[in-house]
């Protein structure tokens, strides 16, 4: 098969738009849409802005619900949490108790996790935005910028957090603390550092993560006694984050998480525009951010971004799909992005249809030549559409629109072949992980509103 061979089958477009709708209603409980219809039955932070954004397809007034709801989570000092658990126990773990969030002077009154995620939210609110203006009448896109008037301090905020809490030395790039901040739980660059990260003692938990997902998806013991660790100290810290930035045994700049800080900064001066605001600060954060990405992160020598860890002083040398997201952030120069598609995207060996694998869909999480490769385990090899997604934008605006057309179909015929689930096995499309899931659903409303004109 050629590494650009388009999907050999037909997406039948009104019955996938049907299938996906009713996967959000079936998760909605009313305040917030569950990620999982079974797995993850509380808020997470980038779920929620991408749920919004396929709900704003066929239902603003909820989508705007969703981000309301996202932001009741919001701590005092700005910081937007990954997981709000509006409806407090269930049987995910960690609970909304294990967090101890009282601990921290800054907790909301609703319960939430005490680390954060990847920062989609401005990008999927200014998305929601123009497409309200596009599509809808100038009433439409008048009730939405008064949304965006009612939830841009709250964004701002946050932004601003970023830099304050996780940049305090000011050197552009914004560090995260845990894996789990970054949204690829279980890639293989947080192996390296993790295996510095000592758990000297392991509090009780009990893993609930197998109950509703074969255990051979998930993440091993050693590592999962690790996230416990982590989060173990962040609560004696009391969630201080000048205590967690000097002492946190996982300190990293990643690239998928500065890139998406990147994007959401351009979205966010898009719609402060919108509103008339000043953006001299959010520029200044990105000139900054820019740089330092480009001079740290890049290496010249693979042509791959990597992630720099901060604790060990070195870069994180595994090569992943966090390496194409600069492309959806347009954080690269024409020749970084032509090194990145010809050299890595559309090689067999790596990334592209083919042998070795074989594989047969875009994009797999993990290079197929990379020692951690594995094709059904968790952010180790599967096809996530979230990614899928940001790498079909990012090559757009690269000018690569048939690879972003190949990407998208190969996308949409995962999900119509094997429903909406958490990952895919890019050798023969197989869904794995949780079913019922959200953000994949949204995510075909989204790229199939292009079918639909
Ligand atoms: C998994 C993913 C994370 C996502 C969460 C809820 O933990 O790794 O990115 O937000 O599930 O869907």
């Amino acid at each position: 098969m050629s590494s650009r061979a388009a999907s050999d089958e037909t997406i039948k477009v009104t019955e996938l738009v049907e299938r996906a709708r009713a996967v959000l209603r079936t998760n909605d409980v009313g305040l917030f849409v569950k990620p999982g219809t079974y797995q993850y039955p509380h808020q997470w932070n980038w779920d929620a802005a991408l749920v919004a954004l396929g709900l704003s397809t066929f239902d603003r007034a909820r989508a705007e619900k969703e981000v309301r709801s996202l932001l009741k989570g919001q701590w005092k000092d700005g910081m937007l949490p990954h997981v709000v658990y509006h409806n407090g126990k269930s049987d995910y773990f960690p609970t909304p108790d294990f967090w101890q969030i009282e601990r921290s002077p800054h907790a909301p009154p609703v319960s939430t996790s005490g680390i954060v995620q990847p920062p989609l939210l401005a990008t999927c609110v200014r998305l929601m935005h123009e497409a309200a203006c596009r599509q809808g009448t100038a009433a439409d896109c008048e009730a939405s910028l008064a949304f965006v008037r009612e939830v841009y301090p709250a964004l701002l905020r946050w932004h601003r957090w970023l830099h304050a809490a996780r940049d305090p030395e000011n050197t552009g790039l914004v560090c995260i603390i845990h894996p789990w901040e970054s949204g690829n739980d279980n890639a293989a660059r947080w192996v390296e550092p993790m295996i510095r990260v000592i758990p000297t003692r392991v509090p009780p938990y009990e893993r609930r993560d197998f109950v509703h997902v074969k255990e051979d998806e998930r993440p091993i013991r050693a590592e999962y006694e690790r996230f416990i660790y982590l989060i173990d100290c962040f609560r004696q810290w009391g969630y201080d984050p000048e205590t967690i930035y000097a002492r946190s045994p996982f300190l990293v700049q990643d690239t998928f998480f500065n890139a998406l800080v990147y994007r959401a900064h351009q979205d966010l001066v898009a719609l402060a525009r919108a509103l008339g605001e000043p953006t001299g600060m959010i520029e200044d954060w990105m000139s900054a951010l820019r740089y330092a990405f480009n001079h740290r992160l890049w290496d010249d020598e693979h042509g791959l971004y990597f992630a720099y860890d901060v604790r060990g002083r070195r870069l994180l040398k595994e090569n992943g799909c966090a390496t194409f997201i600069p492309l959806f952030a347009g954080l690269s120069n024409e020749r970084q992005a032509r090194r990145l598609v010809e050299e890595h995207l559309l090689n067999p060996e790596e990334y592209a249809p083919g042998e070795p694998g074989p594989t047969r869909y875009f994009v797999p999480t993990q290079a197929k030549n990379n020692f951690f490769y594995e094709p059904r385990r968790y952010w180790r090899g599967p096809v996530w559409i979230i990614v899928n997604w940001m790498v079909m934008e990012g090559l757009r605006r690269y000018g690569y629109d048939e690879l972003a057309e190949t990407i998208r179909q190969h996308s949409l015929e995962l999900m119509q072949r094997s429903g909406f689930v958490e990952y895919y096995d890019p050798r023969d499309g197989t869904g794995c992980g949780a079913t019922g899931f959200s953000w994949s659903a949204a995510l075909a409303l989204v790229m199939l509103q292009e079918e639909q004109g």
